[in-house]
């Protein structure tokens, strides 16, 4: 990879160590530059004739991440959001009383509350899937969780929110495949940090952001439904774009993904989107992936060794964000002594009301979340090392 490239295009490392790419990562220049050319055209031309002078290239947004993730153009909704994407996905399937859904201890809030609400209004049930001794979903007992043919669902994140296993989604989607399971993943911190092959994992629905690891602007996200399932979900939400009102008492709705979508959006942060994305298909997924976690590797080795540091994650394989605990000092106390040093230092704090389930297990009430991206270095890893190791208390 050529960092110094990936870093020229990135004028903020400059003033800042950004580590909180699993919250937002920075834009690229190439993102920058396309959202404010469109802003730039929508104020000369006017909106709706700037939109239709980029037409072309609102299009190719879709196919750049049909390439992304391996599905076709019309496989893929762009949606303001991956908590959207995901409801517009879950909200339409038409789970009844009795029916399960099965998740992960890593699942996100976000999800898992939609869960407890059709469990209250429709009886659904949910069954959280046991962890291996590795904290990763076990593939036995999900196996056997199957034998039931009551399961309608699975639904997680490839890698969760406050980090932890990469899970083994491509078998997940095998035995998903081989019981007749309807699969959703949730790939919001798994897309441009990981390769995500749709075909390969064999999800049936996938919801992901723009703002994390893909480097996109913030308000923005996309829901990918295969196309033979598509045709068959009727959106929970339908508009005029994403049907047709044919008479008085009738409508179609539309044959492609974009049946999830909604008319209004944010054109510029759409553009922007495609552009993050062709950024890094040009990058390189793989390579991109290899340096992330060599980056996580060499960080966890480094907090390992400071004294009253203990990193958190757990996992066969484990990702580019990176958390852990101290013992004398608050996750929001690191935070803020991280984001104070002279070179301010961007960490997050990831607390048990987004991944509640998996926190319990763990008998933990927060952790710090230092995500690392491949335009970080090892320089930018020692420093905040050094600074940690300066933590009042430490
Ligand atoms: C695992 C996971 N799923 C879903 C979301 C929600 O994404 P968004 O904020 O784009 O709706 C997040 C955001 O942090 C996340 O980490």
């Amino acid at each position: 990879m050529n960092i110094e490239q990936l870093r020229a295009d990135t004028p903020a490392v400059a003033q800042l160590i950004h580590f909180n790419n699993a919250g937002a990562a920075l834009m690229p220049q190439p993102v920058i530059a396309t959202m404010t050319r469109h802003i730039q055209l929508e104020a000369t031309l006017g909106g709706y004739e700037a939109a239709g002078q980029q037409a072309a290239e609102l299009e190719n947004v879709y196919s750049a991440i049909g390439r992304l993730i391996n599905a076709r153009p019309d496989e893929i909704a762009v949606i303001e959001n991956a908590t959207r994407a995901w409801d517009m996905a879950f909200y339409s399937l038409p789970l009844k009383t009795g029916d399960v859904v099965l998740t992960s201890t890593t699942e996100y809030a976000g999800n898992y509350i939609p869960y407890l609400q059709l469990k209250h209004k429709r009886g659904i049930e949910i069954r959280i899937i046991p962890n291996d001794e590795q904290g990763q979903v076990s593939l036995s007992a999900l196996k056997d969780m199957l034998e039931d043919d009551r399961v309608a669902l699975i639904s997680l994140p490839v890698i969760a929110t406050n980090g932890g296993p990469v899970q083994p989604v491509e078998q997940i989607g095998a035995l998903a495949r081989a019981a007749g399971v309807l699969f959703l993943l949730d790939a919001c911190q798994g897309v441009g940090q990981m390769p995500i092959d749709v075909k390969k994992i064999g999800c049936h629905m996938l919801a992901a952001t723009s703002r994390k690891y893909l480097r996109g602007p913030r308000g923005m996200g996309f829901l990918y439904v295969e196309s033979a399932l598509c045709q068959n979900l009727e959106p929970a939400f339908l508009d005029l774009h994403a049907a047709s009102l044919l008479t008085a008492d009738a409508y179609r709705i539309r044959a492609d993904a974009r049946r999830f979508e909604n008319w209004e959006c944010n054109v510029a942060a759409k553009l922007g989107l495609g552009a993050a994305v062709e950024y890094a298909l040009a990058q390189g997924i793989e390579p991109m992936w290899q340096r992330i976690q060599q980056l996580a590797g060499y960080l966890r080795g480094q907090l390992a060794q400071i004294p009253g540091i203990t990193p958190c994650d757990l996992g066969l394989q484990q990702s580019g964000i990176v958390t852990f605990t101290h013992q004398d000092s608050s996750a929001e106390q690191v935070q803020q002594w991280l984001a104070g040093q002279e070179k301010r230092i961007n960490v997050s704090t990831s607390t048990v009301r987004s991944t509640l389930l998996d926190m319990q297990n763990r008998g933990l009430l927060e952790v710090s979340r230092a995500s690392v991206h491949a335009y970080n270095t090892e320089a930018e890893i020692d420093t905040m090392i050094a600074a940690l190791r300066r933590l009042p208390n430490a």
